[in-house]
């Protein structure tokens, strides 16, 4: 990727970047929805990242899909002189045109998708590292839903990211997944950028003080928020809503702003 790879002040402008992980299934989507309204509401602009090929977090923003960095991938290997291009340091030019979408003046969103050719996403995790890194430039904050698993943090993807959010479900293989990203931070070679604040957020809670405990006990992370099982979640899932038609005063949207608000993540990177 030319220059872009021995850029080392490599977001600027960006203050705020925040990625959500755990487990398949956990609600980080949701939660990343969440995340992405609120800062938006704030009149923040965002730069949203859909990472996980499933493509969720771009259906809960009524995005059109047909644009993705995978699709754009797929192009570039058909195409020796766009590959050229593309190594010739214009990447960010290429990706705004081929792969960036403006939900409105002040969002975007960019869709991962999935990369046909080789089934493999090493190529298009390296264009998101570095081209992405250069259009969140023009963004206030970056909210990026990774797909389950650890392959995206094992990978560095998430290498620059300063908010890093864990989330698991109530079950013991959603607290197994989060320690294992506790282990991977608490690990991190020395070319591995660490999250300012890593923090644990345990979805669709039940009343059940004990679980937390444990969950806290096991992951070695702040709990920062227990998101209730909420019927508002379920129906916008059910019917196909946005989250913009999630009702504001939502149980579990109340939960994800008020930790905004109130963990002091919101000011990692000066984003107020
Ligand atoms: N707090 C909640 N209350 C009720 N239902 C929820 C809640 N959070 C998530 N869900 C539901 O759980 C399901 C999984 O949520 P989501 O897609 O956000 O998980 P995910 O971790 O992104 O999954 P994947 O690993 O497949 O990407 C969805 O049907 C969603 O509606
Ligand atoms: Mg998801």
């Amino acid at each position: 990727m030319g220059d872009l790879e021995k850029d080392n002040d490599f977001f600027p402008k960006c203050d705020f970047r925040l990625a959500v992980t755990g487990k398949g299934g956990v609600g980080k989507t949701v939660i990343a929805a969440m995340v992405g309204r609120h800062l938006r509401e704030k009149g923040m602009r965002v730069l949203l990242v859909d990472g996980d090929p499933a493509m969720g977090l771009a259906y809960l923003f009524g995005t059109d899909t047909g644009k993705t960095i995978g699709g754009y991938c797929d192009q570039l290997r058909k195409n020796p002189k766009a590959k050229r291009e593309l190594e010739s340091g214009r990447v960010k030019d290429i990706l705004v045109q081929e792969a960036l979408i403006h939900l409105d003046d002040g969002t975007g969103m960019l869709i991962m998708g999935k990369d046909e050719g080789t089934g493999c996403f090493c190529g298009i995790n390296n264009v998101l590292k570095y081209g992405i890194g250069a259009i969140a430039r023009d963004y206030d904050a970056m909210v990026i839903d990774c797909e389950a698993g650890l392959e995206q943090m094992k990978r560095r993807v998430l290498h620059s990211i300063n908010v890093l959010l864990v989330i698991s479900d109530m079950t013991a293989r959603g607290v197994k997944t989060a320690r294992q990203v506790a282990e991977i931070i608490a690990h991190g070679d020395a070319d591995m950028i660490l999250p300012e604040k890593t923090g644990l957020v345990i979805n669709r809670y039940k009343e059940n003080r004990s679980f937390l405990d444990r969950a806290k006990e096991q992951t070695g992370l702040d709990l920062l928020t227990a998101v209730p099982e909420d019927e508002y979640v379920f129906e916008m899932d059910m019917s196909g809503r946005t989250i913009a038609e999630l009702p504001a005063d939502a149980a579990s949207y109340v939960s994800v702003t008020d930790m905004l608000k109130q963990s002091g993540i919101l000011k990692t990177g000066n984003a107020l």
